[in-house]
């Protein structure tokens, strides 16, 4: 196991979300002047509906210490159930990271509507949080 000091290690996050009511989170996040952690990668996929494993578990493999995937509230994916899909895959990709021994907290899935920027922040920041706790990613120095 990895010794890590919590307090000087930052993480890296990468985010993958979806250009809809993810990404309009995102904008509303920064036209109010919220703050989150800056260490995070936004990816911007069609849909949380395009979540594929691969793309998760390769974010891993160049350097993120954790994931999420931020997509529109369930019942208000803009491709109807794509959401719904992408929280399956996630599930599916969590399974993975145990197997591997990443660990499933690693990532996780959040939903959003346009103007909740508040909690798009509180989601980046309770990852950040999390991950700072879990410790670098295993794979990290490989
Ligand atoms: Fe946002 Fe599908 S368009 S999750």
């Amino acid at each position: 196991m990895t010794e890590h000091n919590g307090k000087d290690f930052e993480p890296e996050i990468t985010v993958f979300t979806c250009i809809y009511c993810a990404y309009m989170a995102v904008d509303t996040a920064g036209a109010l002047k919220i703050e989150y952690p800056p260490n995070i990668k936004l990816i911007k996929l069609p849909c949380t509906g395009k979540t594929d494993a691969r793309y998760l578990l390769e974010a891993f493999e160049q350097g993120a210490d954790g994931v999420c995937v931020v997509g529109c509230p369930i019942g208000n994916c803009h491709h109807v159930d794509g959401n719904k899909r992408g929280r399956a895959r996630v599930a599916h990709t969590k399974q993975l990271l145990d197997d591997v021994g990443l660990g499933a907290d690693r990532l996780e899935m959040y939903f959003v509507s346009g103007g909740m920027g508040e909690t798009f922040a509180n989601a980046v920041r309770e990852m950040n949080e999390r991950v700072r706790a879990l410790g670098p990613s295993p794979l990290k120095g490989r």
